[in-house]
């Protein structure tokens, strides 16, 4: 979305001058027979006679746009339907937002007001969740929506869409409510804003000395620690696989450690979550080239690692009660000269020895070693987040990514703190008995095996051999989800979706 896109709250109803370009309204349905209710308020006869032929049903996720060219008090309505209010979930309220955002791209109104009562006013509508949770799905899905990636396009520049958006409300509790929260809402967009814009940049912009400086930045303006390894210290941390994966990098590879503490005096124990992301900055397979074929669409492999970077600003802006380590490890994984070859033998920052059978399965090389070296620090869980395996969307497609680990009851929790977004995160096992294809003749382990099934699952066995016994690790595989989600309307159709940050930094506030 636009940085300078502004929200606002007003308690009062909506009434007399709508002083907007464009005011949503809300539309339901009946529960059984799927008629448009008859619209309530003062533009109520507007709207009715518009919809009078049936041609607004208010059927969830279709959207309206009335102009009245100044014969109304709003320049223009928005009719947004919400399908029958008994059947609303908090998820079909961001989808219905992200379809509402969709229309208002391509019109020109430049301020939206929000009547909030018409959403809250419906009869049925689950009131075991509160009216500020229906708003905040609402503003969620309209906010994720208005996300543009322009960098890159010389010209008009403006994002399409409204750039001042008031809710209004006749509630003068959730007027109160909301407006204390908006700056939450806030963060939550510039942080995805942030992992968006990294996923999305080009590889020859996005090496890993431009993300390790961002990160800096960024750090600077958060208040997080920030410390940058370069090829050198990594080198002296005995990094070989992390090393082995750049050789046939002309670029340098960075790894980034972030550091969040919280600034208020802790009630109980502070515990210590590491973050740990993938972070190449462009996968050609190396010696094992990948076809061409959409190759570029490898700009996006280093997605953990920005998911990771949202996550920490996030929770760094929320201020969540415990510790937070980031490792972002940045590379790019090239064929070249000096490149690895498939049967190198590479050690391990573990100590481990790795026969590199496939030069494309880079992503578990360079997790292994930043895993090893976040373990240093005694975390009391640790999540890493990688575009490691295409089989983890043979398996699940695009709807969910796959975790993976080594406990439950961590699992569950980063699990419950996705749906509490509407981010669907699947489990997959990681058994033992995967690691069967990853015996060497000639190393500890290789890096890829030779089956054909089960490949996210060996990718995850493959990293819990770097796992230190009792500590409690998970594993997500966004192969899949990173970007491309244009299922969801509040996604963009291409591109990055800034998946599981959300995720990230509720269970870092709830853990
Ligand atoms: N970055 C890819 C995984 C990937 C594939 C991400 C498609 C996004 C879309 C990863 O490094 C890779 O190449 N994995 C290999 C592993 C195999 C060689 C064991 C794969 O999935 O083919
Ligand atoms: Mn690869
Ligand atoms: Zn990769």
């Amino acid at each position: 979305m636009s940085s300078i896109l502004k929200l606002e709250v007003k308690s009062a109803s909506v009434s007399g001058s709508f002083d907007c370009d464009v005011l949503a309204v809300f539309q339901n349905q009946t529960g059984k027979s799927k008629k448009a209710i008859a619209p309530r308020g003062h533009y109520a006869s507007i709207v009715e006679q518009f919809s009078k032929g049936g041609a607004f049903a208010g059927a969830h996720g279709s959207v309206s746009y009335l102009r009245f060219n100044g014969k109304a008090t709003a320049e223009s309505v928005l009719l947004v339907g919400m399908g029958a209010a008994e059947e609303l979930t908090l998820e079909k309220a961001r989808i219905a937002a992200g379809h509402a955002w969709a229309k208002l791209k391509s019109e020109k109104d430049k301020t939206l007001r929000i009547d909030l009562d018409t959403l809250l006013s419906a009869k049925g509508l689950n009131h075991e969740l509160s009216h500020f949770a229906w708003v905040s799905a609402f503003a969620e899905g309209l906010l994720l929506g208005a996300y543009e990636f322009t960098k890159h396009k010389t010209g008009k520049k403006d994002s399409s869409g409204p750039i001042r958006i008031v809710f209004v409300t006749s509630e003068k509790s959730l007027a109160q409510q909301l407006a204390k929260e908006l700056p939450r809402l806030e963060a939550m967009v510039e942080a995805l804003r942030v992992t968006r814009d990294w996923s999305n940049e080009p590889s020859n912009v996005g090496i890993p000395e431009y993300f390790a400086n961002e990160a800096r930045k960024f750090a600077r303006q958060y208040g997080l620690k920030c410390k940058v390894l370069n090829e050198k210290d990594a080198a002296r941390e005995k990094m070989g696989l992390f090393l082995g994966v750049g050789e046939g990098a002309e670029r340098e590879g960075r790894i980034v450690v972030l550091e969040y503490t919280p600034k208020a005096a802790p009630k109980r124990n502070l515990k210590t979550i590491a973050l740990v992301g993938k972070g190449v900055t462009f996968d050609s397979g190396g010696i094992s080239i990948k076809p061409s074929a959409r190759m570029e669409e490898m700009k996006h492999d280093m997605t953990g690692a920005a998911t990771v970077m949202g996550a920490m600003l996030l929770a760094a802006k929320y201020q969540v009660p415990n510790r937070l380590i980031a490792v972002m490890a940045f590379t790019e994984n090239m064929p070249d000269g000096r490149a690895i070859q498939p049967g190198n033998v590479l050690v391990s920052r573990a100590g481990k020895t790795v026969e590199v059978v496939n030069t494309d399965a880079e992503g578990r090389l360079i997790l292994a070693d930043v895993l090893d070296y976040v373990q240093d620090m005694k975390p009391d869980a640790i999540i890493d987040v990688a575009t490691l395996t295409g089989a983890v969307g043979i398996a699940l497609g695009k709807f969910c990514c796959g975790i993976f680990g080594n406990d439950e009851a961590l699992i569950d929790a980063i699990r419950r703190a996705g749906a509490a977004h509407g981010e669907r995160i699947w489990e997959l096992p990681a058994y033992d008995d995967y690691f069967e294809d990853l015996k060497s003749d000639t190393a500890d382990m290789r890096n890829s095996g030779y089956e054909g099934g089960g490949g996210a699952s060996r990718g995850a066995v493959f990293l819990k051999q770097f796992i230190r016994k009792g500590n409690a690790w998970a594993h997500m595989d966004i192969a899949a989800t990173a970007a491309g989600l244009s299922y969801l309307p509040y996604y963009p159709k291409k591109g990055a979706s800034g998946c599981y940050v959300r995720a990230l930094a509720r269970f870092a506030a709830e853990f």
